[in-house]
């Protein structure tokens, strides 16, 4: 991701939640924010995977299979999310690397606070998309992870550290460095009150699912969200968790999105995305 130029993998994950809502898994997984939320041609390219069209020309193909693959993941590693969200409340929630996430919107959570943090491109971009959403928006906390300091940032956004937060980190830590994702917990960890749960998905390491993520964002050109946000980070649940524990986070449970997905009956095409895909759950 670039200073001046919003994130496009979040579009990419919105237009997954899209193409998902009413497809897979309809009694567990549900996103009609994720549409509104999307531009008109983005919403052309998700009904044109929930039509099953798919395109000729080879890197309109590529695109079209980027988002059906995309809509796989996303929605064991929602409806995980959410279900570890509604398990213990908590009176503030903060979504690090929010993107086009609607859950502020979505989630009913009565007398939460809300916040999303994100970088300060991607965000400006959001509030002028979550415009044509109804309901109470969330505290926009703009950071960027790589250089400003997000504990001074939450504080100056109202957010308390003396009562209990549920962190949520989705879909973010392959896309910040070993010592990035470190200095994020330190500060998730300062802000922390006990009784705070931290939510964190992360991919573990896997040599061909880095060759081909490359290969299929070469192949879709302009539109490969991957130019601009490289992976940078992979972690192995060992070394996740022995990073949380350093920063007082109790690992709790630890399990991989192929794992939710069997449970939830879908059945992917992509399973060495999905056990590569993990989620843990720690609290402080
Ligand atoms: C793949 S999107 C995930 C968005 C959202 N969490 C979801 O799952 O739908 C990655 C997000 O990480 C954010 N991000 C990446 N690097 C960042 C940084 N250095 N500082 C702040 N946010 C960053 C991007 O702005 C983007 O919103």
């Amino acid at each position: 991701m670039t200073e001046r130029r919003a994130s496009r993998t979040a579009v990419l994950v919105c237009q997954g939640r899209a193409v998902a809502h009413g497809r897979i898994a309809p009694d567990r997984f549900a996103d009609p924010t994720a549409m509104p939320l999307l531009r008109e041609a983005e919403r052309a390219q998700v009904s044109r995977v929930r039509d099953e069209q798919p395109p000729n020309g080879m890197a309109e193909r590529m695109q079209y299979e980027m988002i059906r693959a995309g809509s796989e993941i996303i929605v064991p590693r929602t409806v995980a999310i959410d279900d570890a969200v509604r398990a213990v409340p908590t009176p503030q929630v903060v979504i690090l690397g929010a993107g086009l996430d609607g859950r502020a919107w979505r989630l009913d959570l009565p007398g939460t606070v809300v916040f999303e943090v994100d970088h300060p491109a991607s965000q400006q971009e959001k509030r002028e998309r979550a415009a044509v959403l109804e309901g109470e928006p969330p505290r926009y906390v703009p950071v960027d992870f790589a250089r400003d300091r997000l504990t001074d940032a939450l504080k100056a956004a109202g957010h308390r550290d003396d009562e209990p937060t549920t962190w949520i980190w989705e879909g973010v830590v392959p896309y910040l460095t070993r010592p990035e994702v470190a200095a994020t917990v330190a500060a998730v960890t300062a802000r922390s009150a006990p009784g705070s749960r931290l939510i964190v998905n992360y991919q573990a390491p896997s040599l061909l699912g880095g060759v081909a993520r490359k290969l299929i964002g070469a192949a879709a050109r302009r539109f490969n969200p991957w130019a601009a946000e490289p992976w940078r980070s992979t972690w192995t649940p060992a070394a996740m968790s022995r990073l949380l524990a350093t920063h007082a986070f109790v690992v709790r449970r630890d399990h991989d999105l192929l794992e939710t997905a069997t449970a939830l009956g879908v059945r992917p095409e992509r399973a060495t995305s999905l056990r590569n895909g993990r989620i843990a759950l720690a609290d402080h």
